[in-house]
């Protein structure tokens, strides 16, 4: 029966949180939160949308939506960045999980002018056939069609090996890094370590599905993340802002569902020398 699963006390508590996070949800004050960190990280969402859609529409047929909808802000914070002085001049982007390879031809489309690198996992990498269902013959084989067809064209690398061996096979350095591999402990913490020391100084490190709650996780992230990156926050001067990732109620109102793509930029020394 559909209700035995409220039976088990942690269920129905998580049932109970759930529904008392999206009554108490205030849209409005969320959107005009995280467009102020739009606006201090000197971002224009509105010019980043039109980029944006004028990409996604030729894609897919659909504009960005992360409020009804289910996409990320990542592509939203990229489109901004490929707007600015400093995304113009990007020109070594690397993205550590391709998956389908959706977000590398939207990198592609946005910095036209970069090379771009992007890793997933070898065939005989266990991790790859025990996520996302890839352990079925046919969806692995339509995954690695789609992946390949997408990341075959010019400007585009695609790595095949493990993040862990990224500073040996591809070690840039890069401007742009969009670290959406593994989220879990211990890849998030190679994965971090990697791709701060490959970032060019002045450089950014995006960073998917941190979860701020530390009770927050789920089957491919958890609050191993935030962890790894208070870790360097309390050791660099780097600068840290999280965006929500979907401003859609259903995942953003119950904090522990909540997820976040962090922004790390790396100072550059050289910057401010005389100030
Ligand atoms: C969430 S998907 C990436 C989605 C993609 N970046 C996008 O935006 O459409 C995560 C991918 O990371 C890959 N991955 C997981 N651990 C990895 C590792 N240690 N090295 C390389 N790739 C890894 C997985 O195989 C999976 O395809």
């Amino acid at each position: 029966m559909a209700m035995t699963k409220y039976l088990d006390p942690s269920r129905y508590a998580a049932f109970l949180r759930r529904r008392t996070a999206l009554a108490q949800y205030d849209l409005g004050a969320v959107q005009a939160e995280e467009r102020a960190k739009f606006t201090s990280a000197g971002f224009d969402p509105v010019a980043g949308r039109e980029r944006l859609d004028s990409v996604l529409l030729p894609l897919s047929g659909q504009s960005f939506d992360h409020v009804t909808g289910t996409d990320s802000v990542h592509w939203l914070l990229f489109a901004c960045l490929s707007l600015t002085e400093w995304g113009k001049g990007a020109r070594d982007i690397l993205e550590i999980g391709t998956f389908r390879g959706k977000t590398t031809v939207i990198l592609k489309a946005l910095f036209p002018q970069a090379r771009i690198v992007t890793c997933d996992l070898p065939d005989n990498d266990p991790i790859l056939a025990s996520s996302y269902r890839r352990d079925d013959p046919a969806v692995l084989a339509e995954y690695k069609q789609v992946r390949d067809s997408r990341v075959r064209q010019d400007g585009i690398r695609f790595v095949q090996a493990n993040s862990f061996f990224l500073p040996a096979t591809a070690p840039g350095p890069y401007d742009l890094i969009w670290m959406d591999g593994g989220h879990l402990y211990p890849e998030v913490a190679w994965d971090m370590c990697n791709a701060w020391h490959m970032c060019r100084p002045g450089g950014l490190v995006l960073c998917d599905d941190v979860y701020t709650d530390p009770k927050g996780g789920d089957a491919y992230a958890s609050a191993a993340g935030l962890n790894v990156i208070n870790y360097l926050a309390a050791r660099t001067p780097v600068e840290v802002t999280h965006f929500i990732k979907r401003e859609n109620p259903a995942w953003a109102s119950d904090t522990r569902q909540r997820k976040y793509v962090t922004v790390l930029r790396k100072p550059d020394p050289r910057e401010n020398r005389d100030a």
